[in-house]
């Protein structure tokens, strides 16, 4: 595809720098997988959200460069080609700080407490005894700050989990009073969401997140990928080999259908008429995981050990992510009348 083609065709998405054990298999299958499968046909921007974390990690900053360089690794080490696409820390390019104050201006505080993620985090929060003073104004403005993320680049599309999707819907009702009060400026984003990775299941059954505890990391040796998986959820009611799976609901073949789309169907009907026991199936996905993360495992380290690199390509990719920016907020500022 020509360069001028793919320039129009831009696409923004972003991830939260969370600490030292960066990204789970949810995220990469998620949503990295689609940034990759992307960059060939449009211009992507890979976000590092570091004023996101601070939403409710404000208290604990000391691991948030290292949290972004890793992150950083992470995404290239999935396939992310910071030559092609801009790979950038959020908080290098200061006009997603003007957009939001702009958008903050024309959002109604009703859009925001509806937000499900922020009830969610609010009830998180009080479950663990911290008190309404851990409710920051910063954090009910999160999907505000993610609208300006977003409009920033005036993408075609934001590829996301399913877990983004109230977000993305919110953004693109900020869009759209945006541009009813002031003229067109933005394009509506579209989300873009995998049909099968839409919500990546934990060792546990529910979503996989940081928060549960039920994650498998991109950092995990293949060791440790071993005993996680040997610890997985499967059918509650096959005790014995012989018993009749279901796996619709067992983890472990989820997990294998997102690793092996063209081989899992024969080990699912397997599965289900009781000629194979749950731990042969964690033996085969034990391995067909660590085959699909060595190379990504390798290509991190890799990258790690030359933090200096990594913070060039950081600094280039916020340059090149600034020219748009740029563009974005003379456009922004000129329909709101400021000068
Ligand atoms: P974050 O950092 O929580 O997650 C990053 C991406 O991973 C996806 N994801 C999953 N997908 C499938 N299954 C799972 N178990 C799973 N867990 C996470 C998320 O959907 C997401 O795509 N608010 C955003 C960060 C953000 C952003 C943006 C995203 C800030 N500004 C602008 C897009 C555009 C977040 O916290 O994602």
């Amino acid at each position: 595809m020509s360069e001028t083609a793919k320039a129009s065709k831009r696409i923004l998405s972003g991830m939260q720098p969370t600490g030292t054990s960066g990204l789970h298999i949810g995220n990469l299958e998620g949503a990295l997988r689609n940034w990759v499968r992307l960059q060939d046909e449009s211009t992507l921007y890979c976000c590092i959200v570091d004023w996101h974390s601070l939403t409710t990690r404000y208290a604990d900053t000391q691991q948030l460069w290292e949290a972004c360089l890793i992150l950083a690794a992470e995404y290239i080490a999935a396939g992310i080609d910071p030559k092609r696409s801009m790979v950038f820390i959020q908080s290098q390019v200061k006009e997603h700080a003007e957009l939001h104050l702009l958008l903050s201006m024309i959002t109604p505080l009703g859009w925001l407490e509806r937000v499900p993620t922020f009830k969610e985090k609010r009830e998180l929060i009080s479950d663990k005894g911290e008190g309404d003073e851990s409710i920051s104004y910063g954090l009910l403005g999160y999907p505000c700050l993610q609208s300006a993320d977003i409009l920033l680049y005036r993408p075609l599309g934001v590829p996301v989990g399913k877990d983004q999707a109230a977000h993305l819907e919110l953004s693109r009702e900020i869009c759209r009073r945006f541009n009813h009060l002031y003229g067109p400026v933005f394009p509506e984003p579209k989300s873009i969401i995998s049909e099968v990775t839409a919500v990546v299941p934990g060792l546990d059954g529910r979503k996989m997140s940081k928060s549960y505890g039920n994650a498998i990391y991109l950092s995990d040796s293949a060791d440790v990928v071993a005993d996680k998986v040997k610890n997985a959820f499967t059918t509650t009611t096959k005790l014995r080999k012989t018993d009749p799976g279901v796996p619709e609901t067992c983890v472990v073949c989820q997990l294998r259908r997102v690793y092996d789309p063209e081989g899992y169907s024969t080990s699912w009907d397997e599965d289900r008429a009781g000629i194979r026991g749950c731990m042969q199936s964690k033996k085969e996905l034990t391995e067909i995981l660590n085959t699909a993360l060595e190379p990504i495992r390798q290509r991190r380290a890799e990258l790690l050990s030359d933090k200096g690199e990594l913070e060039n390509i950081l600094k280039d990719g916020a340059d090149r992510a600034r020219e748009t920016a740029v563009e974005t907020m003379d456009l922004v500022r000129k329909a709101m009348g400021l000068r």
